[in-house]
């Protein structure tokens, strides 16, 4: 099987400062590269996914006693710190965004390629809205709204359009068709990007589609309220929206922070690493 390799996982580490008893929560379990790491010294971790793939692949990958997999979403963090801990924790760690095989996998309907389905939902059983809803039925100021906001993509209302002409010959089933209607217009107006011109498209509809903004406001309130006084925050984004949420928030609690990127070799050696950004916080309040 071909792992998700963790980012700034050697960061992450000395951040969060594992040791035999501390607990901690790592709230995007995913194949549990980062939780490995955590386990091997000695700590005791609940790992929190909301794609039940994924956490059986980290449940059968991690063989360890002090492993505890738990399908959720952080949005409920405190309920499954409640049912499962209910005491102070010494850290917790956030991921966010998706594993490979999640982003590459037909049948998900994240991949430009996907030629079965435009899903997106990251736990079927629980999400009603699924991808294929919003693209299907957004008028052209939502879709106009939700491309330019989230993704600030620059052409949201020609391609809000095109979308619309499409979907009335027929429905949009698959991420193929969608990538090949945006690369449609972009080859018309021979308009050319060194990224897949569907990129801002796909990840502003799989933004709204886990509402990945509201999950992220929420884990950040409630989320301090289950850590231990000098516990460790770690949040690791990927994208310029959710760094903002982040670190708006710290600021506005002046909460005790650091910032970390990706090395060169590391960006290197992982591709995906580029876009990372880890911060971590204590949700004290610095002396001024
Ligand atoms: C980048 S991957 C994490 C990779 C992991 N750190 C590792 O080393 O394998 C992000 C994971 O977060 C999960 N995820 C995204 N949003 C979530 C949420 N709101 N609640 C729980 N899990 C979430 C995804 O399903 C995915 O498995």
């Amino acid at each position: 099987m071909n792992y998700h390799e963790p980012v700034l996982l050697s960061e992450v580490i000395s951040e969060l400062n594992p040791s035999p008893h501390k607990i901690f929560i790592d709230a995007t379990c995913g194949h549990g590269g980062h939780s490995q790491a955590l386990l091997s010294h000695g700590a005791i971790i609940y790992g929190i996914d909301a794609d039940k793939t994924n956490l059986k692949i980290a449940t059968n990958r991690i063989n360890n006693k002090n492993f505890y997999p738990i399908l959720g979403n952080f949005k409920d963090i405190i309920k499954i710190w409640k049912k499962h801990i209910n005491n102070p924790v010494d850290g917790i760690l956030v991921d966010l965004g998706l594993s490979n095989n999640q982003q590459s996998e037909s049948g998900r309907g994240f991949s430009f390629n996907d030629n079965l389905s435009i899903d997106m939902r990251l736990n079927p059983d629980k999400q009603k809205i699924s991808a294929e809803n919003i693209i299907n039925t957004y008028d052209e100021e939502q879709l106009y709204l939700l491309f330019s906001k989230i993704s600030q993509e620059k052409f949201s209302r020609p391609l809000a359009q095109q979308i619309i002409k499409a979907r009335q010959q027929s429905p949009i089933k698959t991420g193929q068709r969608l990538a090949s209607i945006i690369k449609n217009y972009f080859d018309l107006k021979h308009i050319s990007t060194h990224i897949n011109p569907a990129t801002k498209i796909f990840m502003a509809l799989r933004i709204e589609t886990n509402q990945e903004f509201e999950n992220l406001n929420k884990f950040l309130n409630d989320s301090q309220k289950i850590i231990k006084k000098d516990g460790k925050i770690a949040i690791i984004s990927f994208h310029s929206g959710e760094d903002r949420i982040v670190k708006n928030y710290i600021n506005k609690h002046n909460f005790k922070t650091s910032r970390f990127l990706p090395s060169l070799n590391e960006i290197k050696n992982n591709h995906l690493s580029r876009s990372a950004i880890l911060r971590t916080y204590t949700p004290i309040k610095q002396n001024l």
